[in-house]
Order: C-alpha cells, then sequence, then structure tokens
C-alpha cells in the first residue's frame, strides 16, 4: 500500500467529503416555505459539527424554476426568492472562517428559456447569430412538421420543440434535452465558450472553491446530430450503457482543458466536479486527467445493488481507472435526483439504469424501512473508508427515506408532467429537511413559525420529525451522530481519505480491506460472524462480544 502526500501538502478536493445542498430544502430564513442562502448561513455551525470539509449549493441563480434552478436565466447574480450576491459573498466568507469550502453548481448545458439570449433568439430569424448560441434546426417532412431527429429528452417526450417565427408561421425547432424550457446552447459557437469562462472568473473572483458541472458529458453534440440508430436504444437515461450522439463526445473534454487553465490561475485549488453520468469507469477517468477536471461522481457506485459483488467490483474498477490517471475516486451514494439510499438498498434499485418507473422507484409494498436504514448507515461507513472523497446528500446524515405519498397536485418536478403523469419524478428525495420534533414552523425547516409542513414549497409528512436532526442529536446511536463520529475519525486516521487500499479476505460474505495504519474496514453482507482482535473505532449497528451481525460495517484498529 503506497502512501499520499501529508494532507497539508496535497490538494483538499482529492479526499474532501462535501455536504450537498439543494438549496431550495436546505433551511428557509425568510419564511417563504423555500430554501435560501441565509438559511445556510444559520447552518454553518451544524455542518461545522458534522465535520465535512466543503458544501456544493445547487443553482442558486435567477429561474423560473421549471426545473429548480437548473433553468438558469442569469448566470451572475442570485435568485432574488434566496437572496442577493452580497449575501452570498457573506456566506462563502463565513464558511471559509469555519473551514468549509464552496462548491457551486454550473449548468453549461442549457440554460432557461427566460435568458436574454434564448429570448433574443427567438425573435431574431433564422440563420441569425442569435440563434447560433442554441441549437436550432429546420423540422423534417414536406413543410418542416417533423422533429430534425429522432432524439428524446431525459424527462420524456421528443428533444426537439417547434417554435413559431415572428410572422406567426410555425417555424424552426430547437435541441432541449431535458424539459422544453432549458434549450440546449451550441458549443460549437465561440461566444458560448467566451461567456462561460467569463462565468467562472465571476464565481471564482467572488471566492467560490470550485464548480459542480451539470450534465458534464452533454455539451458537445455529434457532428450532422445523427438520429440514434435503434429507436428502443434512443433511451432517455442518463446512464447509457453505449454512448449516445448527444453523451460523452470527445470535444468536451477540449472545454474542460481550457477551464482547468482558469482553474489553476488562481490560487487555493480550485476545482470542478464533473457530473457525467458515463459508464465503464475508463471513460470517467478521461474527464480526470491531470489537465482536465479534479473529480468526477462515480455513478456506478450509486447505481449499485446493496451487495458484495457488485460494490467490490466497482470499487476495484474505478480504483483501477482512476488511478491510471492519478485522479482521485469521488464516493457517492445519493443526490437530489435519485430515490434515497436507504429505499434504494432495501429494495435494490438501480436508478438511472431502469427503463420504467417501477424500476426507478421501486414497490412500495416490499418496502422494509429499517432494513434500508441499517444497510444505508453500513455503506455509509463504507464509502467513508475508502480512499478519495466522497459526497454526502442533505439529510443523508438522517437517513430519511424517499417520501412517497406526496399529493399529485403538489409534484413539482418536471418528469411528472413530461411523462404524461406516468413518472413521479425526483420530488420524493427534494423534501424540505426536518431539523426539529415539532411540527411547527415545517418541522423547523422554516424561521416562520406559522408555517405549516403542507406549506413548504414540497409538504412534509407527518412523520417527518421523528427523523429530524433535533430528536437524532439526543440519541447516541442515531444515524447523525454516527455520521459526525466517523467524520471526526476521518479527520484524525492519517490512513484515511486519500491513498489506496489493500483488499483482506476475512471470510465469503465480508468486504474487507485495510488502510495504511493498521485501519480496518468490515462490512458483512451474510450471516453473524466473528471480527478478528482489535480496537473497534465504530460501527454502524450495535457490536456485541466481537460478532458482526448481517448488514454492519466496522471500522478497527488492528496490529
Ligand atoms: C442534472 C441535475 O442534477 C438535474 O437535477 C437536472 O434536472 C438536470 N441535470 C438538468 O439540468
Amino acid at each position: 500500500m503506497s502512501k499520499s502526500l501529508p494532507r497539508n501538502e496535497r490538494p483538499w478536493w482529492r479526499d474532501a467529503v462535501t455536504y450537498q445542498i439543494y438549496i431550495r430544502s436546505f433551511a428557509d430564513a425568510n419564511g417563504d416555505g423555500k430554501g435560501d442562502v441565509a438559511g445556510i448561513r444559520s447552518k454553518l455551525p451544524y455542518l461545522k459539527q458534522l465535520g465535512v470539509d466543503a458544501i456544493w449549493i445547487t443553482p442558486w441563480y435567477p429561474s423560473p424554476q421549471k426545473d429548480h434552478g437548473y433553468d438558469v436565466a442569469d448566470y451572475m447574480d442570485i435568485e432574488p426568492d434566496y437572496g442577493t450576491i452580497d449575501e452570498a459573498e457573506v456566506l462563502i466568507k463565513e464558511a471559509h472562517d469555519s473551514d468549509i469550502r464552496v462548491i457551486i453548481d454550473l449548468v453549461p448545458n442549457h440554460s432557461s428559456d427566460q435568458h436574454v439570449w434564448f429570448q433574443e433568439a427567438l425573435k431574431a430569424p433564422r440563420g441569425s447569430k442569435e440563434r447560433d448560441r442554441y441549437i436550432f434546426r429546420d423540422g423534417k417532412g414536406a413543410n418542416g412538421e417533423l422533429p430534425p431527429n429522432n432524439w428524446q429528452a431525459v424527462f420524456g417526450g421528443s428533444a426537439w420543440h417547434r417554435v413559431t417565427e415572428s410572422d406567426g408561421q410555425p417555424g424552426q425547432w430547437y435541441l432541449h434535452l431535458f424539459a422544453v424550457e432549458q434549450p440546449d446552447f451550441n458549443w460549437e459557437n465561440p461566444e458560448v465558450h467566451t461567456y462561460f469562462e467569463n462565468t467562472l472568473k465571476f464565481w471564482l473572483d467572488r471566492g467560490v472553491d470550485g464548480f459542480r458541472i451539470d450534465v458534464a458529458h452533454g455539451m458537445v453534440k455529434a457532428d450532422g446530430l445523427p438520429d440514434v440508430l435503434d429507436k428502443d436504444s434512443a433511451s432517455p437515461e442518463m446512464l447509457a450503457s453505449q454512448r449516445m450522439p448527444f453523451w460523452d463526445q470527445d470535444g468536451v473534454h477540449e472545454i474542460y482543458r481550457k477551464w482547468r487553465k482558469i482553474l489553476d490561475s488562481y490560487t487555493g485549488d480550485r476545482m470542478a466536479v464533473a457530473e457525467a453520468w458515463v459508464s465503464p469507469a475508463s471513460r470517467i477517468a478521461l474527464y480526470l486527467r491531470p489537465d482536465e477536471l479534479a473529480n468526477s461522481f462515480n455513478f456506478d457506485f450509486l447505481t449499485s445493488k446493496w451487495g458484495l459483488t457488485e460494490l467490490k467490483s466497482n470499487i476495484e474498477l474505478s480504483l483501477k481507472a482512476i488511478q491510471e490517471v492519478g485522479a482521485p475516486a469521488s464516493w457517492v451514494f445519493n443526490n437530489h435526483d435519485v430515490v434515497r439510499s436507504v429505499d434504494r438498498f432495501a429494495l435494490g434499485l438501480q436508478p438511472g439504469r431502469g427503463e420504467t418507473t417501477l424500476d426507478r422507484h421501486g414497490d412500495i409494498a416490499k418496502l422494509d424501512l429499517q432494513l434500508g436504514i441499517r444497510r444505508a448507515r453500513a455503506g455509509a461507513l463504507l464509502m467513508l473508508a475508502l480512499p478519495g472523497g466522497a459526497y454526502i446528500y442533505q439529510g443523508e446524515e438522517l437517513a430519511l427515506p424517499e417520501v412517497r405519498d406526496i399529493p399529485e397536485d403538489r409534484l413539482e418536478d418536471p418528469r411528472w408532467h413530461m411523462s404524461a403523469f406516468t413518472d413521479k419524478g425526483r420530488d420524493g428525495c427534494r423534501v424540505p429537511l426536518p431539523w426539529s420534533e415539532k411540527a411547527n414552523s415545517a418541522f423547523g425547516f422554516s424561521n416562520n413559525l406559522e408555517l405549516e409542513p403542507s406549506e413548504a414549497w414540497l409538504p412534509q409528512p407527518q412523520w417527518w420529525g421523528s427523523f429530524s436532526a433535533e430528536s437524532q442529536e439526543k440519541d447516541p446511536s442515531s444515524t447523525l451522530n454516527m455520521y459526525r463520529r466517523a467524520l471526526a475519525i476521518r479527520h484524525s486516521e492519517p490512513g484515511l481519505g486519500d491513498g489506496d487500499l489493500e483488499w483482506v479476505d476475512l471470510g465469503k460474505d465480508l468486504l474487507s480491506f485495510k488502510r495504511v495504519g493498521g485501519f480496518l474496514c468490515v462490512v458483512n453482507f451474510g450471516n453473524e460472524t466473528k471480527l478478528p482482535d482489535g480496537e473497534i473505532l465504530i460501527s454502524s449497528a450495535p457490536i456485541n462480544d466481537s460478532v458482526l451481525p448481517q448488514d454492519c460495517a466496522v471500522w478497527m484498529k488492528v496490529k
């Protein structure tokens, strides 16, 4: 096992634990039922105590919120419902004062249809420079009445929308790989490059430490926008088993080389993390070459079922692929796009790889919540012991389950209507956080004491308070306290974080590996079993007489 550079000599992003804040659902300081910048500021002490190294804030820009901020109307300002630029700068400073880095979301694949450029494009004629900032094409068919190709939008339906020209006649079509209100930029146009380079600098000048790049594998489309060959595989899923003409095209790497130069021109190890739903790991590694991006989420890990063989082979393949380019791993089990791991691990779901709604959401009648929580806790200790960094999603530290009973008339995810009301989408993992046990002030989510749980922007369930941070504070065995202890150990154990691991064979149902300094992590997928001699640092479930129960993980120090 090789040693890595000491912590203070390596870039922070090689092994940071980053906490994802879905701003709309994190904490509401102005009492309007939506989270905001001031809400994040108020929770910095909580994040400090939790022990995370960085936060990633989902899009906070002015936006009509058709996809909750991923439809950006202005890249260099803050959504008025969330605060102001001045407040954002104060937040960045306060986070830094607490030793917490700040990563913000950048959405370069598409803008909102309310972005000034798109509004100009709609008014301008075909062939104009205004239209060339987006992907406009004439339709097929005698009168251009058919979409230019067979691409499907990720949220459902055709990826093309026909506009009405200024003479009132049906005209060209524009590409939107996501919602209709999210037109794709044309990355063949140098103006688009300059615009985003300026956006990077705008925020770097305001002190942000990095960017999470939305749909980082999508900006460049194949020449000529060819049809997806096999009609059936025009699948709108993000994690494609084969490369699509709109995913993972080689041209994206040129963009990242330019961006890396900008990031490196600032002090303080500024970074970017790719949301690139690409597979296998060797394709991810391309985004992580030394002159490209710092991190890329490991979505093969996120989409793994709870099981030794699948998780272990993913870990092995990922580490091998990224070590070849000298990059660190970025482990992740949850984010705002997937059913929470508590439910997934209980039901064996594979988000992003499923074809049907049932694959995505699972059969609630079969859900064993306690089993899911047990596995999610064990998964957390596994993830935090692996070499590299980890991303945790708000509420993961509370073992929040998916909320499955949001009334249909309250669903907000564009997936719901774009799938012709067949797919309930992602709202179930985005319900505003429960901070306190009592229901008033929307379980402590809001500073407005009168706000009912049903009045938060997504309604909270009655049982939400039993998972609250307040109730978990009091319980030494809670998931919140497990995360706090694990993160504290991670900071004090020199062998954790960056580096590599050594597999050890302790039995057929055990996933076990060592890190530098006699650190051992064991996860039990089978019947209870005796642990080797050593000091137990932490476990995801109670351990008596050195017997490791099923679906439990333990960290130990051994000789
Ligand atoms: C990925 C984001 O995580 C998701 O929430 C969003 O809907 C799409 N990209 C489109 O921006």
